[in-house]
């Protein structure tokens, strides 16, 4: 089975979320059960200069006389080739992958995506001749959504498998710029990446692709909501037959407390873990810039990790924060960046209330690990989840998660309700409502629960003690495949 998995980000090269782990960490898994994975991506600045072993495979040519270079190269963390579209004008700047250095999108991100597509459609079909043609294109979220459309247009390709990772992320663009692109004239009509008199690249990869994946269960079926479906309920219903949900895995060995060189103490579920958590705690706290009275406080900690932006629900959990540390002992820890009004708001609980909340605004993979492990509990209170990682790496780390009942998070975590306590099945908190007061009553029900240390340490092992590797959802992903 050769698969070509296409993708605008991969960890540890470069990563704005969980994409870039997914991109790192199933087609691993994948090369694990036999799959010949070549791993497409675009040559970003960061990707040319951490990227081994480059050699040239060739140039692709793409539509208006423009050519790709493309280029073989290996990583150590990444067990298949990648195959990188070189493109300097488009690719080999500084900012973020998307976003400008003001967070605006790239003015160029149609004509980036769409050729980045098109020399993958060129690879995956051996337009260099190197004697590996894919059987299946697995493409990811809008920058590749027009890779199954370029290999529509060939009446013998590869199958095509389009995976949401997050449906509120689009391209779209206007007939100008379709036209300057020299895309099909075709392409521009309501059956394909036409959508409200605009070119949507999401569209274009779930009317042209074979199957459609996301990203959990319940996700599958919340986007052929209206409420959840940002627009794209109705196509989903239409495509509803080859639309199905695969919860992600999570990488076990970068996410693994008994060996996770960001920690000061490693623990594993068979041993106490209290003691080693607490050194966690304190190292984080300290890096957190904590002062040593604050680190005499014992308080349960709080902890979230994550992108500041409404998706996350972080607001409804900064509008609990001053209730929160005024009523009870619990303090908060709290990593991010994002929304300047919400940065602000963080930055104010925290000189408001020293020594009971701390924060990092910016990105830290170290200390996204350290809080991990240093908390004694972690808040997801997402407005919608696609799938989320960051529940499955607290559960992992002994940190029962407190999350919505969305998405991955609802297939994730099981609610400490009697009935689940007393049959070994619970694992975390889960709410119902996207309200500051329905987190405040789960956080306050986390509280309560920290209180009884056994039955806290059984919950904390129930998560720990689970496999969310992706031994199970790899499986399922060559079941399709082979389909
Ligand atoms: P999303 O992809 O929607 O942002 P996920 O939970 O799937 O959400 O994945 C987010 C990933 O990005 C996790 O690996 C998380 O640890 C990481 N992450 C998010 N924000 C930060 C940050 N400020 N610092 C370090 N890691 C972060
Ligand atoms: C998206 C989603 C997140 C998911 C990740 C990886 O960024 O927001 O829920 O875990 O993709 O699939």
């Amino acid at each position: 089975m050769r698969v070509l998995f296409a993708a605008s980000e991969v960890y540890p090269l470069l990563k704005t979320g969980g994409l870039g782990d997914v991109a790192h960490s199933l087609p691993d898994a994948l090369v694990g059960i036999g799959v010949d994975v070549r791993l497409a991506v675009p040559g970003y600045r960061e990707i040319m200069a951490q990227a081994e072993a480059l050699r040239v495979l060739g140039w692709v040519h793409l539509a208006g006389g423009r050519e790709a270079r493309i280029l073989e190269g290996r990583h150590p963390a990444i067990s298949s080739p990648l195959w990188i579209v070189d493109l300097p004008d488009l690719f080999d700047r500084s900012g973020l992958p998307y976003t400008d250095q003001n967070g605006h999108s790239w003015h160029d991100n149609p004509a980036r995506f769409i050729y980045f597509c098109e020399a993958c459609a060129a690879l995956a079909l051996d337009a260099l001749e190197l004697d590996w043609s894919a059987d299946v294109v697995h493409a990811n979220d809008w920058q590749t959504g027009a890779l199954p459309a370029f290999l529509a247009l060939h009446a013998s390709r590869p199958r095509t498998l389009f995976t949401i990772h997050n449906i509120a992320y689009d391209c779209q663009f206007d007939f100008g710029t379709f036209k300057a692109l020299h895309l099909p004239a075709h392409w521009w009509s309501v059956d394909h990446g036409e959508f409200y008199d605009r070119f949507s690249m999401l569209k274009c990869g779930l009317v042209s692709s074979d199957l459609i994946t996301t990203v959990s269960p319940r996700y599958a079926e919340e986007i052929r909501q209206p409420e959840f479906g940002y627009g794209y309920a109705s196509i989903l219903e239409q495509q509803a037959h080859k639309l199905s949900g695969i919860i992600n895995g999570i990488d076990n060995a970068t996410w693994d407390p008994q060996s996770d060189p960001h920690l000061v103490a490693h623990y594993h579920v068979g041993g106490s873990i209290g003691s080693a958590k607490r050194a966690n705690r304190d190292a984080l706290l300290r890096a957190m810039g904590a002062a040593d009275d604050a680190l005499a406080f014992d308080g349960p900690l709080i902890g979230s990790v994550g992108r500041m932006v409404y998706q996350k629900g972080i607001d409804l959990l900064l509008d609990i924060v001053p209730q929160m540390v005024t009523q009870s002992d619990a303090r908060f820890a709290i990593i991010g960046s994002g929304e300047p009004g919400l940065e602000q708001q963080l930055r104010a609980l925290t000189a408001d209330y020293p020594g009971r909340v701390f924060h990092f605004i910016g990105y830290s993979e170290t200390l996204a690990h350290q809080l991990e492990a240093g908390c004694d509990m972690f808040a997801m209170p997402s407005r919608y989840e696609p799938c989320g990682l960051n529940q499955m790496y607290s559960l992992r780390y002994g940190t029962p998660p407190i999350v919505r009942d969305t998405g991955g998070l609802a297939d994730t975590v099981v609610d400490a309700s009697p009935q689940n306590l007393a049959d070994g099945t619970a694992n975390g908190f889960v709410f119902a409502d996207a309200t500051a007061e329905s987190l405040q009553q789960a956080l306050l029900r986390a509280l309560e629960l920290f209180r009884e240390p056994k039955q806290w340490m059984k919950l904390a092992k129930t998560g720990m003690r689970a496999d969310f590797g992706w031994r199970n959802s790899a499986a399922q992903y060559l079941a399709l495949y082979q389909q």
